[in-house]
């Protein structure tokens, strides 16, 4: 043999025989696009599992490698890099991805390709109905909608509201149908209903026929960047009153550019970051020194962190890197995460309470918490 095919034939069993030691998890968020934040926090939350499990050594007695893609919050994106970790990647199981409207376009490729796949943060109903190897680490949109709605009557005193969402997304659009929903079954009345299009940055049209019908309260179903430049604009409009909307608020980015005009404002979300069980203090420090940042994990690295923990968990219980196994273990979770106790309806949803978040002083502060 020419020294330089040998050369090649050993690094190749070289790699072959490093394969063989690892275990691949796909992970998937929009780490770029119209809400970067969102996937920036994901990937940290799940490196940070995939670690903590490594220093314990792994999981079947292998190390775990986390195969990460972006998929830029885009559902066109997200069904190629699913594929991409599936075909190329080979990925045993999949942790991703983060907005309703990708992960409905990724899950059924992995339903069809019979690859085990959890959701860290989607809550759109349909997302988990795609099929059997579909789950999710969060609550859903009917729950998410009610407990807006709940807080706006009972905690607001609000009788009447608006409300204004994307109706290119499936997560804004069924939120605020949800929402509705329930604030019509407490009694109270919806004066306004706005859609506006994806990609929209002028909302004046829409918030000029909402402040005229005078609503107490208006409900806000969007993403964050969407979110801080509705309150402005409301704002700039005369409007002073509150506004509720769901976990898409969450990001650090929402203060930045939303400013004054966020205060007042309240969203339902996973998790409380000033919380004080000992779970969620754990993770905040460990998160804190591990990606070297003073600003306390948003709701998202949770969720990443507690997606990877279950997805792992069911591998070791399952004894085998296998689909079927792993679907199977998955099922039968029983297990404590940051973001409370996890085990799955059958319809592959964990049942879980909302906390509501006050935007005060620039600063989200945790209000109460909603058991379901
Ligand atoms: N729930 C949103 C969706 O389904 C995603 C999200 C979760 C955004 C948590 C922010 C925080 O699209």
């Amino acid at each position: 043999m020419r020294p330089y095919a040998f050369v090649a034939a050993l690094l190749v069993f070289v790699a072959l025989s490093a394969g063989a030691q690892e275990i691949k998890i796909g992970g998937i968020g929009p780490v770029t696009g119209e809400a970067a934040t969102f996937g920036v926090s994901t990937k940290n939350g799940m490196t940070l599992a995939v670690e903590e499990w490594n220093a314990k050594g792994g999981v079947l007695g292998k190390k775990i490698k986390l195969v990460f893609a972006d998929d830029k919050g885009d559902p066109a994106e997200g069904a190629t890099v699913y594929t991409k970790l599936i075909q190329q990647d080979k990925v045993v199981a999949l942790v991703g991805t983060v907005m309703s409207k990708v992960t409905l376009a990724g899950a059924p490729i992995a339903q069809a390709a019979k690859v085990p796949m959890i959701s860290p943060t989607s809550t759109n109903e349909k997302v988990t109905q795609v099929g059997d190897y579909i789950f999710r680490a969060c609550f859903i949109d009917p729950f998410q909608g009610t407990v807006g709605a709940k807080f706006a009557y009972n905690d607001l005193k609000a009788r009447t509201a608006a409300c204004i969402f994307d109706v290119g997304n499936d997560y804004t659009k069924g939120l605020s149908e949800n929402f509705q929903k329930a604030f019509l079954a407490l009694g109270g009345k919806v004066v306004a209903y706005e859609a506006h299009p994806t990609g929209t940055t002028d909302f004046k049209a829409q918030l000029t026929k909402i402040i005229q019908a005078k609503p107490d309260v208006i409900y806000c179903s969007d993403y964050y960047n969407d979110d801080a430049l509705i309150a402005t604009q409301a704002r700039e409009l005369g409007y002073t009153g509150p506004f509720v909307g769901g976990d898409g608020w969450d990001s650090a980015d929402l203060v930045k550019i939303g400013g004054a005009a966020v205060e007042n404002c309240f969203f339902t979300n996973h998790y409380a970051p000033d919380a004080t069980t000992p779970a969620v203090l754990t993770f905040v420090k460990n998160y804190k020194a591990r990606f070297k940042t003073s600003d306390a994990p948003d709701a998202l690295a949770a969720l990443g962190y507690d997606a990877m923990y279950i997805m792992l968990d069911a591998i070791k219980r399952a004894g085998k890197a296998d689909g079927v196994k792993i679907k199977e273990a998955l099922a039968k979770t029983d297990l404590a995460v940051v973001s409370g106790q996890v085990k799955f309806d059958a319809n592959r949803n964990p049942i879980k309470a909302a906390a509501i978040i006050e935007i005060k002083g620039g600063k989200q502060v945790y209000r109460t918490t909603v058991n379901p």
